[in-house]
């Protein structure tokens, strides 16, 4: 048996071989959190399972620190301790290395199998990682192998409950055909009764498939990777070194969000020259399609890509200090057959739209000092993307353009379209190997250009951001598109940005795109119809929508809503202040579900931003504003709601006070139903 505990020693580790099979099992304070698991892996030339000699044991221990190029701290302690089994297994002449890391947040492991006879291809049949919790606590998830990628509102149920049966009774229905296990996506999260809170995740998945979770209607969970339309797991080529399966642990909710661990077990950046990475925050000829519904990405008398709307667009980013200005619908293909089968015409990445006068934009912005934010909407035809992708990152590097968001709709998992060696037609799913790779051979060719990528629909995030810094953002679940196109009875709920950060946001930054002030009557029946529906109303209130740019991080932040709504209007004041890119974050308190206080310190001066935010349920929380400087008065602006507002009442009134805070006042928080409140402080004497 080996044993190795966390540098604060609260967590400790147990691994046995039991006749000749590997178990871990996980304590936190001494309590038994995951109970003997299994280890190994099923190929189709070895079994790495049974028969296993553990020949060697290292330990070794790593304090260092480490700079981020951004983020939402500036330095980070990579601290733990690591156990190194080398193992031998006679029958399949193996030898493979599990490597453990253990850090006071949580553990990581990973197997590490060298390239076989010849260097032979083979195929990885299953894993069989398992998570066996001690307790059936109360979990939340959203269901692997479903069609809508990872956006999906969050179930609450028993670990033990997980199925797609479940989800369609608590959320909404999961048509068939049901393909696949029943399964859950990570970053997967508990809460034991006792508080402590556990996430189940990966870290720098590379040339691998995405891990979901296995459930079996008990308090076990078991890895299940995502296979190929061929039903192999993982094909492997030359050595093997698997993604990290790690479990993010803390006393309460509130510390798995302060957690570094997937970005300590990813590796340092690659990228020499850095200094084109930059965040900020961009507007977007955006919202006017997907909220207001007066414009389409395609040609016609609505199309909202047309040379003078762009420039308007330009004039107001310019005006108020943005860094970028998306625009979509500015290239051809959106008038196929585009959405949302993976079946549709091709798009042309370097091929203005002749309504778009490219040098014209791309001119006036650089005159303007702005710079374009550059679309690809992909449709998933992943060989049309592929085989423009050199030159639709040199059109970007050549019009100054530095960030994409690239875009992959396409409604049903295992849709993705692969013409395999035999020109056979295959049909991939989103999150399996085949995408993992495609994924980073796209941030590979964008650094190449010098372009960050904000992916939309993508794989979820493992930390890769800290390779490639220019993976500077992404989706990966129901961001504010939903409310801006869904019915108030099917859009987002209060609820769903209080789970986000103790579960999606545990993984990375996230474009879910705040900042819409108007909430209500917002939206037309259609481009041609321009009658206010009254069927959308967005579930949230001006000031939680501030509050989210502090609560949600993401180095590139939007503010989405149209420029008319913002101009003029004083709560915009809160966005142009709040920056991206941040020294320190500390989580002041949060309950999944419930709610959550942020506050972040400003990497460019001393000033700090406080972001809470609730559920349906208004509340009073007490706000110890003791990490503030000793010895510093500072100036308090806060945007609240009324104190007879919320997400149903008076969602679009806000409340702007000034006050005088040290780091001896406790702030009394009065959150409204379904609101929030947004803080910024700035030292006004020492
Ligand atoms: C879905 C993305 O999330 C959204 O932001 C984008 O506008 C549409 N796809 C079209 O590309
Ligand atoms: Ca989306």
């Amino acid at each position: 048996m080996a044993e190795i505990k966390s540098p604060d020693e609260s967590l400790s580790l147990k691994v046995e071989n039991d006749g000749g099979s590997l178990y871990y099992s996980l304590f936190k304070n001494g309590i038994e959190i995951i109970e003997r698991s299994k280890l190994g892996i099923i190929t189709d030339i070895y079994e790495f399972s049974d028969g296993i000699t553990i020949t060697k044991k290292k330990e070794r221990r790593k304090h260092h620190t480490w700079d981020q190029v951004w983020g939402e701290q500036k330095t980070l302690i990579d601290h733990h301790n690591e156990l190194e089994l080398l193992t031998r297994s006679e029958k399949d002449q193996l030898s493979a290395i599990l490597r453990f890391r253990l850090f006071d947040d949580g553990l990581g492991f990973r197997y590490e199998i060298p390239s076989q006879t010849n260097n032979q291809e083979y195929r990885i049949v299953d894993e069989l990682t398992e998570f066996n919790m001690t307790e059936d606590s109360p979990s939340w998830w959203i269901p692997a192998y479903a069609y809508r990628r990872y956006e999906f509102l969050y179930a609450n149920s028993l670990i033990s409950e997980i199925s797609r049966d479940t989800y369609s009774k608590l959320v909404e229905n999961l048509n068939p055909p049901r393909l696949g296990p029943e399964a859950v996506q990570t970053p997967f999260t508990m809460q034991r009764s006792d508080g402590i809170a556990i996430s189940i995740h990966e870290a720098n998945l590379t040339n691998y498939s995405s891990m979901t979770l296995k459930a079996s209607g008990t308090k076990n969970l078991e890895c299940d990777l995502v296979p190929w339309s061929d039903g192999t797991k993982v094909y492997v080529n030359g050595d093997l070194t698997t993604p990290w399966r790690t479990v993010i642990v803390g006393n309460n909710a509130a510390k798995l969000v302060e957690s570094t661990l997937t970005l300590n077990l990813n590796e340092p950046n690659v990228l020499k020259n850095t200094d084109w990475i930059q965040p900020g925050k961009y507007i977007g000829l955006w919202w006017e399609m997907i909220g207001t519904n007066e414009s389409t990405w395609g040609s016609g008398p609505h199309h909202g890509a047309k040379t003078e709307r762009v420039l308007n667009y330009i004039d107001f980013g310019s005006k108020y200090g943005f860094d970028g200005v998306l625009i979509e619908g500015w290239n051809t293909g959106w008038d196929e057959n585009w959405c949302c089968t993976g079946d549709g015409g091709a798009f042309g990445f370097s091929n203005p739209h002749p309504d778009f006068d490219s040098k014209k934009v791309y001119d006036y912005a650089k005159q303007k000092g702005i710079r374009i934010v550059g679309h690809h909407e992909t449709g998933t035809q992943i060989e049309n993307y592929e085989s423009q992708l050199e030159s639709a990152f040199a059109f970007c590097q050549q019009n100054g353009i530095r960030v994409v968001k690239t875009g992959y709709v396409n409604d049903g998992s295992q849709n993705i379209k692969r013409i395999d060696e035999d020109g056979v037609m295959r049909r991939e799913w989103h999150h399996g190997q085949y995408m993992v790779n495609h994924f980073r051979k796209v941030l590979e060719t964008a650094a190449k250009y010098e372009v960050s990528i904000v992916v939309h629909e993508p794989i979820k995030d493992t930390g890769l951001r800290r390779t490639f810094p220019n993976m500077i953002s992404r989706e990966g679940a129901k961001g504010q598109e939903f409310n801006g196109f869904m019915s108030s009875k099917d859009n987002n709920k209060p609820n769903h940005a209080t789970i986000l950060p103790f579960t999606r946001l545990l993984s990375s930054p996230m474009d879910y795109t705040p900042g819409i002030f108007n909430l209500v009557d917002y939206r037309y029946y259609s481009p041609d119809d321009k009658r206010i529906n009254p069927n959308h109303q967005i579930p949230s209130t001006i000031s939680k929508e501030l509050a989210l740019y502090v609560v949600i991080y993401a180095p590139v932040q939007m503010a989405a809503d149209l420029p008319q709504n913002y101009e003029g209007h004083p709560a915009f004041q809160f966005i142009l202040d709040v920056p991206t890119d941040w020294e320190k974050t500390i989580v002041i308190n949060g309950e999944i579900g419930k709610f959550i206080t942020t506050a972040r310190k400003d990497i460019n001066s001393e000033d700090w931003f406080i972001g809470s935010i609730t559920n349906e349920t208004g509340r009073k929380i007490e706000i110890p504003l003791s990490f503030l400087d000793n010895n510093k008065i500072y100036k308090a602006t806060i945007y609240k709601d009324p104190l007879d507002g919320g997400w149903k009442n008076k969602p679009e009134e806000i409340v702007i006070e000034q006050s005088e805070f040290s780091n001896k006042d406790v702030y009394m928080m009065d959150l409204r139903p379904g609101g929030g409140q947004a803080i910024h402080l700035t030292p006004i004497k020492s």
